[in-house]
């Protein structure tokens, strides 16, 4: 296995590692790299060639549909010793990255407070915490997003940027920013002429895909909200460090004290699969509501079950089941037409899409191997949205 050279680019609330924690999280980075490069592979084989015909045989017929598969594949001991492999990497990532924030808790928490601001941070301490979001440690993330252990702390953001790197194996990017600049190619490529002035990112976490709205639109206002304020302080901090206004504030994206209209583009980048089905509803009702007449709203998810194979909706629903999250699954389900014109939005202005990896598209330019983007719907990322009238 070829590790890659490539490392997340630093700012000045990245935390730093010494010796020994860098080692463990790269060590925790290729053991991912290798379940996923070489003991993934093998599950499709072990699904055709043993548990498919276990099933045939057991019922006649072949799996209809992914609960048929996961009759046969979850007590298999090859997807047994698969989740175990990718459920233990998920845990020691955590680990990894809570040791270097642990041991600089107190710096960073007063790096971050001297951030000169070009932004703002706007804090509620009175906002109360939705219970899908304070329930359950998502995604086995010690303590979840929003946990305070000193005042002003930043512990959870800086614990959420190194593991998020990790956890995607650099594939986002140095700044992983994949999939705002993954919505934002696709934006640009379908409206060549929309021009945002005031731009909100809902569920912000540390802004990862807040950043790069500043530089596709460097004339737009761009405003960026979550529940959880240790992620907030982060954000804050990271995007001055990096000299990108960015206006942060404390607020629930089912119900935000923005006026009505005022915005032209409210974009999510994997929020809604966190939430749930009633929180869904609401927050698209929001974005009608914030979104001025000619506006757009956008959300990067992951892929809904339709038109897959049974064996690989069946591997979609891993994280549910093995990862500590809840609404992953159901949020595959989602009736998009009415979701969206129950929140007030005309039909026939809906999209759903599957949208290029923007950093795919410009690793390929880089090797010479580019030929246009696939903005046909063969991409990565799911996004779904509507114009309003
Ligand atoms: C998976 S993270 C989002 C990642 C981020 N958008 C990005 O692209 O890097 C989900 C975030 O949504 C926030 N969140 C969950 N429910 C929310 C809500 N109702 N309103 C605002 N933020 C919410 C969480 O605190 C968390 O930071």
């Amino acid at each position: 296995m070829v590790m890659s050279q490539i490392e997340q680019n630093a700012h000045d609330v990245l935390p730093k590692t010494n010796h020994d924690e860098l080692a463990r999280q790269q060590f925790v980075r290729s053991f991912k790299e290798h379940i996923v490069s070489n003991i993934h592979p093998g599950l499709r084989t072990t699904y055709e060639h043993r548990a498919k015909k276990r099933f045939e045989a057991a019922n006649g017929a072949s799996p209809s549909d992914k609960n048929d598969v996961a009759s046969v594949m979850k007590p298999d001991p090859y997807y047994r010793m698969f989740s175990s492999l990718l459920r233990t990497s998920q845990e020691m990532m955590w680990s990894s990255v809570q040791l270097p924030v642990a041991r600089s808790i107190n710096e960073l928490a007063s790096s971050a407070a001297q951030a000169d601001p070009i932004g703002s941070l706007r804090l509620d301490p009175d906002l109360p915490l939705p219970k899908y979001h304070s329930a359950v440690d998502i995604h086995c993330q010690p303590g979840g997003y929003h946990t305070e252990y000193i005042d002003g702390d930043v512990a959870q953001g800086a614990m959420y940027d190194r593991a998020v790197y990790i956890y995607a194996m650099g594939q986002m990017g140095r700044d992983n920013a994949d999939m705002g600049d993954s919505v934002i190619a696709w934006i640009k490529n379908n409206y060549p002429d929309f021009s945002p002035k005031r731009i909100l990112d809902m569920g912000c976490s540390v802004g990862h895909s807040t950043l790069p709205y500043t530089d596709a639109w460097p004339d737009a206002e761009v405003h960026a909200i979550d529940v959880a304020a240790p992620m907030l302080r982060y954000a804050h901090a990271r995007a001055e460090s990096k000299g990108k206004a960015v206006h942060f504030s404390q607020q629930n994206a089912e119900k935000t004290d923005f006026e009505d209209g005022s915005f032209d583009l409210v974009v999510s980048h994997i929020l809604m699969h966190e939430t749930s089905d009633k929180a869904v509803k609401n927050v698209m009702a929001e974005c009608n509501r914030l979104l001025a007449p000619g506006g757009l709203m956008a959300h990067a998810e992951t892929p809904p079950y339709e038109g897959m194979e049974p064996f690989d909706a069946f591997m979609l629903d891993w994280d549910s089941t093995n990862n500590n999250e809840p609404f992953w699954r159901r949020s595959h389900e989602l009736d998009l037409p009415k979701l969206t014109t129950d929140a007030g939005f005309d039909a026939d202005k809906m999209f759903s899409v599957m949208a290029p990896s923007a950093y795919q598209i410009a690793d390929a330019e880089r090797s010479g191997t580019f030929q246009g983007g696939d903005f046909g719907g063969g991409g990565v990322w799911f996004i779904y949205g509507c114009e309003k009238a």
